[in-house]
């Protein structure tokens, strides 16, 4: 299904499509299980590292095999930063790519973003681009808030000068482990303005993970070492409201998936089947999934 069609269905109807990357086999399986389940769209995401990882012969099957469920699935570049890793993307068939020039200067940004649009549409595939940037874990302090944030006028400059089907902004969110630099806050203020400057882009919202607490206790009962994880359950509680259309989430199922399997680790010690351990990361990242569309992006029952 053609991604556009996806977030402007979600904008009008508010909800949110859930875009959700799969770092190995057993998040995808569990993404895509419960998406089926709870009824809702998804946005099945892949970052140039993910392409690496499976590389692009496997997962040009994969695609494949995806494109024959019967459910609203859209595959999509995240953070493509140059115009090879979108041609590559588009090679592999993904319905949408995102190009990330959020950290160049403006005038770079529009211009890489222009030419990744024209590329883009010429073969029917939706483009979301980024202004404003959203700081890393450890780099809070580096850029005041004028620089950070997404400028509403700009933001209205960006969309007309560069024709992107949806824009991602920075409203406070991070990501990684790390969210809320300087105190949980996401600036909805901001997001008001910039809807008011751009009625009609849907809005992509990265660095959405929770982070919840209870894997990040799992993960260093059986033998891990995360000191610094910060989230916040009760921030996007009213996301859907607004024209956040997709929202981002990696972290998460990296925890849900790592914390299952380090339990059941160290729990089975005589396993060594890699099925075993991975059922167990399946099921956990299904839970995660199914509780993000219930509770954040209130997509579920959207497919009929
Ligand atoms: O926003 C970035 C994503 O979480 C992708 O991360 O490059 O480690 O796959 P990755
Ligand atoms: P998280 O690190 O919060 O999961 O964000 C993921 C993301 O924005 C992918 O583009
Ligand atoms: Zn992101």
């Amino acid at each position: 299904m053609k991604q556009i069609s996806m977030l402007k269905n979600a904008m009008k109807n508010k909800y949110i499509v859930p875009a959700f990357n799969f770092a190995n086999f057993e998040i995808l399986r569990g993404i895509l299980i419960a998406s089926i389940e709870m009824k809702s769209p998804v946005i099945l995401q892949v970052s140039e590292s993910a392409m690496n990882y499976f590389s692009d012969e496997l997962l040009s099957g994969l695609v494949e095999s995806i494109r024959k469920i019967k459910h609203p699935i859209s595959i999509h570049l995240d953070h493509g930063k140059s115009i090879e890793v979108v041609k590559r993307a588009i090679k592999l068939g993904f319905d949408s790519v995102m190009i990330d020039g959020s950290t160049l200067p403006f005038d770079e940004n529009v211009k890489l973003t222009k030419k990744v649009v024209k590329l883009a549409h010429s073969k029917n595939v939706s483009v979301e681009g980024e202004l404003g940037v959203l700081a890393v874990s450890n780099d809070d302090g580096l850029l005041s808030d004028g620089e950070r944030f997404t400028s509403p006028i700009e933001a209205k400059k960006f969309v007309n000068l560069t024709g992107v089907d949806s824009l991602a902004v920075s409203i406070g969110t991070n990501h990684g482990l790390n969210k809320y630099l300087g105190g949980p806050k996401i600036r909805y203020d901001i997001l008001k303005k910039i809807e008011q400057e751009i009625p009609n882009i849907p809005i992509v919202l990265h660095g959405a993970s929770l982070i919840e607490s209870q894997y990040v206790e799992t993960i260093n009962k059986y033998g891990g070492e995360i000191n610094k994880a910060i989230g916040n359950v009760n921030l996007l509680k009213n996301a859907y409201k607004t024209h956040i259309s997709k929202i981002n989430m990696d972290t998460d199922f990296r925890l849900a998936y790592t914390s299952a399997v380090r339990e059941y680790l160290a729990t089975h010690k005589e396993v060594y089947n890699p099925r075993d351990y991975g059922n167990a990361g399946i099921n956990a990242v299904i839970e995660c999934a199914k509780y993000r569309i219930k509770n954040i992006c209130k997509s579920n029952l959207k497919v009929r």
